[in-house]
């Protein structure tokens, strides 16, 4: 595995790839690696002849007040990592290099931005969607793959590359998860522990709206307000961002669950803020 911080070189690396016939795979983090962005590189290493994984920790998608200066790093085990799942480059920027002093370009899906994490975090997706474009045009890559942890960032994503006709197909890899439920995040690491022992709470609560519409309930309304019960009752060191039922795809707000519909849920506790979702099937 090589590394390289040069955007312009990882340009030209990818691009006589591509002249000798070679397909590229690309998986973009922020690193602080755990096993979910692991099973990201497991994914995409088999789909193309070389893996880039990006490790760039993205200064625009943080907001004022947002924990850019404290986000976790650690990129000797980070790239000791990478190598070991079969990436053939660590692509690691520092942020000068991503960035002009005057950059002035911003790719925006708002109408898919608006609700959910966008709504507590404007501005975040901009942030997302250029850096993912950028990311683009560096790697050229044939397949991307996304994790559905990040379901609002994944559907964003699959957006822009729609619209904007990039030529890479966007795969997505289902949450890994801890024994007891709860997502992997880089985040956790910032759980106390009465909040660890409570967070798996956000996938039993998950877990019983699907029992619930099996048993048939389908208003969106009630499905939101057991959950807002069941945190009340057993996560009451978090205060929930949103509790939604939304279409997997537009994330427009449902009132009925029809065949498939997200329920996605953000909780604040202290120090990290927990995403988690569940594609409801009736
Ligand atoms: P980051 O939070 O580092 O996540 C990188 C990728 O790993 C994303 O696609 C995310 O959805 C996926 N991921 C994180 N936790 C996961 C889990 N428990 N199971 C499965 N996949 C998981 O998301 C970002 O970085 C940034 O926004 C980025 C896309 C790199 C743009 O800066």
């Amino acid at each position: 595995m090589i590394t390289i911080q040069d955007p312009k070189e990882l340009q030209a690396v990818c691009r006589a790839w591509r002249a000798q016939g070679l397909s590229v795979a690309l998986v973009p983090t922020m690193g602080y690696f755990h096993a979910g962005h692991l099973a990201l590189m497991d994914r995409a290493r088999p789909l193309a002849d070389r893996l880039v994984v990006s490790l760039f920790v993205n200064p625009t998608q943080f907001g004022p007040g947002e924990d850019l200066d404290s986000y976790p790093r650690d990129p000797e085990r980070d790239a000791a990592l990478a190598e070991s799942r079969g990436a053939d480059v660590l692509f690691s920027p520092p942020p000068g290099a991503m960035y002009a002093p005057d950059h002035g370009t911003w790719i925006e899906v708002p109408d898919l931005a608006k609700g959910l994490c966008g709504a507590s975090r404007p501005g975040h997706f901009r942030g997302v969607c250029t850096v993912v474009a950028k990311l683009f045009h560096l790697a050229g890559p044939d397949v991307a793959v996304f994790g559905e942890k990040d379901w609002q960032q994944l559907a964003i994503i699959r957006r822009m590359v729609r619209d904007l006709d990039f030529p890479v197909r966007i795969e997505a890899q289902p949450i890994v998860r801890e024994a007891d439920g709860l997502a992997l995040s880089s985040r956790n690491v910032r759980l106390d522990e009465a909040e660890r022992a409570q967070a798996p709470q956000i996938r039993q609560g998950l877990l019983m709206l699907q029992e619930l519409a099996s048993g048939g309930e389908r208003s969106a309304a009630r499905l939101q307000a057991a959950l807002h019960e069941h945190f009340d009752a057993h996560l009451p060191l978090g205060e929930v961002d949103y509790i939604a039922i939304v279409d997997p795809v537009t994330l427009a707000p449902l009132s009925e669950v029809r065949k498939k519909a997200l329920a996605a849920v953000a909780v604040q506790m202290k120090n990290a803020r927990l995403i988690d979702n569940f594609l409801l099937e009736v």
